[in-house]
Formats: C-alpha cells, structure tokens, sequence
C-alpha cells in the first residue's frame, strides 16, 4: 500500500511507535500529521530506547525522510532538544528531516497559559500535558498564530510578536496578576531558534504530493487517540487537535482519497491519562494490577495512567469513524492470570440501553458499561509468535473483540521487545 495512517483506537498510548517502526522498515516518508510535544512515542531500536515527542519514528532508519506536517505545533526548543539527542547517540539528523514552514510554533504565553489555567481550574483541571498544545491550536483557529514560515521574515514576525504580547499581557498581567512578556527576549529567542531549525524548514506539502506522485510509501503516524480527538472525542477532555484520519489530510494538504490504509492500535484493555470520562474504568484491583504489570506510566509527564477494562463500544466508534482497516492489539500478555476478561459491548444510561458513544463528557460518565466475560488465560504469551502458539481462550477473547469491533485484527503484540509480535493476518 502506498499510504497508511497508524493512529491511537482509544485515548492514547496505545504503542503506535511500534507499528510504525515496523512499518517504517518498507516506507520512504514517515509523517506527523497533529499533535505537538504532548506526545511521547517511545521506539526501541537496535537494543537501545528512544523516546520522541515531536521528531517521527522514522528517524532512526537513515533511508526514511521524516517530515512534521503544519498539523503539528511545534515547539523549537524540543524540537532542538530531540535533534541533539539523537545526534548524540548517532543518528543521522539532516535533510532526512523537514518541518514544514506552515506549522504553528509553540510561543512562551501557551505553555504559561497552559499551566495557568490548569492551576486555575484546581479540582477541575483537565490534565493536559502542560505543553501549550490547547492554547497553540486556540491561537491558530483565532488568526493570532505564529507559524515557522513566519519566523524568517524579521518584520512580520516582530508584528505578530507585538500584537500577541499586548494581547497575552493583558490576559497575563491583568487576570493572573503575572510578569509580563518582554517583546525583546522573546524576539532574541526566537530568532535563534529560527537559525537553528532552518536546516529542516520546507514546503512539507509539495514534498508530500511529489512523493504521492512518484507512488512513495508514505506512513503517517498519529499522537494521542480518536477518543481524545478535539471533534470526536469526549470533548472538552479532549487534546487540541484532530487525532483520527480526518487529521491526516488537513494536517498535511494530501487530498483525503490519497489515504489508501488505515491501522487502528488498540490496547487489550484501557488506559486514559488527565481527566474525562472513562467508563470501564478501574480503580479497584483489576486497575491496579493492570497498570502494573502493563507498567502505565506516562512517557511525557510521568503520570500514572488510569486504568480498565477494554471498552468495544468506543472501539468500534473509532473503527467507523477512521475508515479502520485493520486492527492491532497491543499488550495481549498483560492480560495473563485474570480468571475472566472483560469486554464492555454496550451502555446502561438514564435514557435507557445504547451502543454508540454519547456526544458530551458528561452522558458518557453517567454510561454504565454493560459487561460480557470471556475466560482468561493462565499460560505465559510472550514467547507466541504464530497464532496458534497463543492459548485457546487467548484465542477465543481476540476473536470476540474482533466481532465485537467490527474490524479484523492483523496482529497482536505480546511483549515489548520489536519481534513479540502475532501475525494473524495480512503482512503489517
Ligand atoms: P494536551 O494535549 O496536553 O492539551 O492534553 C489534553 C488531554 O489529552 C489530557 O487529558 C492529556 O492527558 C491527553 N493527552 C495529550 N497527549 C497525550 C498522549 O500522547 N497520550 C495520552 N494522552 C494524551
């Protein structure tokens, strides 16, 4: 296939790095398509573990060329930060790289703003990342955006930079009682970061429709998950962007009918971080021992990640909504030892039984999952490679899921190192 989205089925850190670096063995162009430095895509690769948060996947086979589409914000100093790392343990980082010059920059007033209003907000706060990706995309849809393109032209981007810090010093100094932001600083700032992107700054759309031309294998690579998606998600506990598909053409100008495949990542369970509505949440002992033995702590922040059962409901939400293709589940092996597996395949609410997803937060808490058990599995997984090395309940749970999404799963990890990896179908 020419053109494959892998995205995040659920609310994210569903281990899409993986399948990209899987896929990423055949692909000429790895692409971020949405999302900023929120993201943390952790890639182990020949022995050694990368964590990435703005730089694709891809960057570390020298063959590939990563591009950060205009969907992405971008924030310079971890951009600069990731190129000196990588440079550091020997990856290449060069032309293989190009950030494109319509994607908006992260300036210090969203990342302070972030911080701010989630201080603000107390008991209430929405548990964002804290890296100024809400107030970044709120600045792009409002025409107040500061994007790369404009940081090499000295005059307007001291324009953009003036009006923006008159209008964020009132919000600043007058509402939170801060420091202002000092026009000069910023400006400097900026300016180095300019020099020192520069090498990576181009017209990521025209690179992108040549390599659709020239039939390139394009592999684009989602941040967080549909069910955080600003549209589809459980808004407002939602990230600032489209996460789903409908992401991928926006995100980088290639028409919506040059997206050939479609890869949803899925956990065997459930995992969200930050607050929001999650239904099949556990905060007893399954939950607890989930997040341990699936280690669900957070790449970017640390967090602990709240924890349940898997949720077929949101699921197949997320397989209509993307168009998915196919399905990979990650951490089957985790599951060992639960004498029973839960699947949630419906919604009690107070307007009676559903099975789609409810359109606000506060419907989708008051869901009461409606819940069909499938029998666990005893034996250790991590060492199955063919289908039938897994145990037939291991077998029997993945087969209902399947029906239950309405979408055929491709392949299942069970473990973390680069081969512990099921086929059960297809060549992902
Ligand atoms: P923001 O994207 O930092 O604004 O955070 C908004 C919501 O998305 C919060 O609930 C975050 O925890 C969540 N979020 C953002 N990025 C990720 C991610 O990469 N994985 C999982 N959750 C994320």
């Amino acid at each position: 296939m020419a053109t494959t989205c892998v995205l995040g089925a659920q609310w994210g850190d569903e281990g899409k790095a993986r399948v990209v670096d899987l896929l990423a063995d055949t692909a000429d162009v790895v692409v971020r398509y949405q999302g900023g430095s929120n993201a943390g895509h952790t890639v182990v690769f020949e022995g050694e573990t990368y964590r990435l948060h703005l730089v694709p996947s891809g960057i570390l086979r020298r063959h590939v060329t990563c591009v950060v589409a205009h969907g992405v914000v971008v924030d310079c100093a971890t951009l600069l930060g990731e190129v000196e790392e990588l440079r550091t343990r020997g990856v290449t980082v060069g032309d293989n790289l190009v950030i494109s010059d319509r994607a908006h920059v992260v300036m210090p007033w969203h990342r302070r703003l972030d911080l701010l209003r989630e201080e603000q907000a107390g008991a209430r706060a929405h548990g964002t990342t804290g890296r100024g990706i809400g107030p970044c995309y709120a600045d792009k849809v409002s025409y107040r955006g500061i994007r790369v393109g404009d940081l090499y032209d000295p005059d307007w981007f001291a324009e953009r930079l003036r009006m923006n810090i008159e209008e964020k010093n009132r919000i600043l100094v007058d509402a939170y009682g801060e420091e202002p932001l000092q026009f000069a600083a910023i400006r400097d700032e900026y300016r180095d970061y300019a020099e020192r992107i520069a090498p990576f700054v181009g017209d990521a759309v025209t690179l992108l429709h040549d390599a659709i031309d020239d039939g390139r294998e394009i592999l684009f690579e989602g941040a967080q998950g549909v069910l955080l998606d600003v549209d589809l998600g459980s808004y407002p506990y939602v990230t600032g962007s489209n996460s789903c598909a409908l992401g991928v053409p926006s995100g980088t100008g290639i028409p919506p009918r040059a997206l050939d495949r479609v890869i949803g990542v899925a956990k065997a369970y459930m995992t969200r971080v930050g607050a929001g509505p999650f239904p099949t949440e556990d905060e007893g002992e399954d939950g607890r021992r989930l997040r341990d033995e699936g280690n669900e702590y957070g790449t970017t922040t640390g967090r602990p990640r709240r924890c349940g059962w898997f949720d077929a409901v949101g699921m197949r939400y997320s397989v209509r909504s993307n168009g998915i293709d196919e399905i990979v589940i990650v951490k089957l092996d985790v599951l060992r030892g639960f004498e029973r597996l839960k699947v949630c395949v419906a919604y009690d609410t107070p307007q009676g039984r559903i099975d789609t997803v409810p359109a606000t937060a506060s419907a989708l808490s008051r869901a009461v999952p409606v819940y069909e058990e499938r029998p666990g599995f005893e034996e250790d997984v991590t060492g199955a490679r063919r289908p039938e090395d897994l145990p037939a309940a291991a077998r029997d749970f993945l087969a209902y899921l399947e029906q239950q999404c309405g979408a055929p799963i491709s392949q299942v990890s069970v473990g973390p190192s680069r081969e512990q990896i099921v086929r059960l179908r297809g060549d992902t």
